[in-house]
C-alpha cells in the first residue's frame, strides 16, 4: 500500500510542477528575428543594461556583427565595454560566487533564455517589475515571483506598482458579459500593474517596442542558425526559379523538332 502510495506521488509530480510553473496570463508577442533593426537595437540594449551581470557565452561579438549587419568597428566601440576582442565570445567580468553572494542568485548566461522561457515569458517578465519594499532590491515580479534581479529598465520603463482594479472576467480567451443586461462582468484583480506617469525616460509604447526587440535579440541568439536557414531557403528558390525559365527554354527547343 505504501510502496503504491509513493508510486502514486511519484506519478503526480509532472502534474505539481507544471501546476507551480502556472503563472499570470501572459501577452503574446510577435517576434520576427529577420528584422535587423529590432535586433541591433536590442543587441545595444542587451550590451548597455544586462551584460553587467549576465554572459551570452555560446555567442561571439563577430557572429552578431555579421549577422545583424554591424560593422566591427562599431560593434567594438558600441557594444563592447570588456575590452574584448572581436572573435572573443560575449563574456562577463563577474565571478558567478560573487554574484550569488551579492543578489542571492547567480545571474544565468542568457544566449540559450529564449529558448528554455519563451519569448512570451521573456516579454511578460521584463515587463513586470513593480515596487515591492519588502524585497532586498525595493522590486518584485508578478512573472517571477521573489526574483533576485534588481528592475534594470526603470530608468525607462519608469516606476511600476501593483493594486487592485476592476478587470473583465475572461473565460477560456472570452471577455464575459451578463446574459441578461450585456453589461461586462468584472471582478475585483489585485496583481494589476501601473505605470506611474512621466517616471520613465519612455512612453509605454516605446519601452514595450524597446523590450520587444531585446527579446527579438535574445530570440536570434538562441537560435542563430535560423537566420542562415532563412537566407539559404532565399536562395534556393531564387535558384529554383531560375532554373526552371532555362528548363523550359530546353524543353520547347527539345520538342521543337518533333511536331
Ligand atoms: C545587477 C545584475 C543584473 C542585471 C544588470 C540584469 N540581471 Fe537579469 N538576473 C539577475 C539575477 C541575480 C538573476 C537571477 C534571479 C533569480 O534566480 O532569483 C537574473 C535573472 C534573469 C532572468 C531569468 C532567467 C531564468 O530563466 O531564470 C532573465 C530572463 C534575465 N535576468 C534577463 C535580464 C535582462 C534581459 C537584462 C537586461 C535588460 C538583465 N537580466 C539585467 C541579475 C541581473
Amino acid at each position: 500500500m505504501k510502496k503504491l502510495f509513493v508510486a502514486l506521488m511519484l506519478a503526480a509530480l509532472p502534474l505539481l510542477s507544471f501546476a507551480a510553473e502556472q503563472g499570470p496570463e501572459l501577452e503574446k508577442v510577435a517576434i520576427d528575428v529577420s528584422d535587423k533593426a529590432a535586433m541591433q537595437d536590442g543587441a545595444r540594449t542587451f550590451a548597455n543594461y544586462c551584460m553587467g551581470c549576465h554572459s551570452a557565452k555560446f555567442q561571439r561579438y563577430e557572429r552578431v556583427a555579421d549577422d545583424l549587419g554591424i560593422p566591427h568597428e562599431v560593434m567594438l566601440d558600441k557594444l563592447v565595454f570588456t575590452g574584448a576582442k572581436i572573435g572573443d565570445h560575449m563574456n562577463i567580468g563577474m565571478q558567478p560566487a560573487d554574484a550569488k553572494n551579492w543578489f542571492g542568485a547567480a545571474p544565468p548566461d542568457l544566449t540559450l533564455v529564449a529558448r528554455v522561457r519563451g519569448t512570451d515569458w521573456l516579454y511578460g517578465y521584463l515587463k513586470s517589475f513593480y515596487e515591492d519594499p519588502a524585497r532586498p532590491w525595493g522590486v518584485n515580479n508578478v512573472v517571477f515571483p521573489n526574483v533576485g534581479m534588481p528592475n534594470v529598465l526603470v530608468g525607462l520603463q519608469g516606476r511600476q506598482v501593483i493594486g487592485c482594479k476592476q478587470v473583465q472576467v475572461v473565460e477560456g480567451g472570452k471577455k464575459q458579459f451578463d446574459p441578461l443586461t450585456g453589461t461586462p462582468l468584472t471582478h475585483e484583480a489585485c496583481d494589476q500593474l501601473t505605470i506611474v506617469p512621466k517616471s520613465g525616460a519612455l512612453n509605454e509604447e516605446q519601452f514595450d517596442e524597446k523590450v520587444k526587440n531585446l527579446v527579438t535579440f535574445l530570440a536570434y541568439s538562441a537560435n542563430p542558425v535560423k537566420l542562415q536557414h532563412q537566407r539559404i531557403g532565399t536562395y534556393v528558390l531564387l535558384y529554383l526559379a531560375f532554373f526552371f525559365v532555362f528548363a523550359y527554354l530546353l524543353k520547347r527547343e527539345y520538342w521543337k523538332d518533333v511536331h
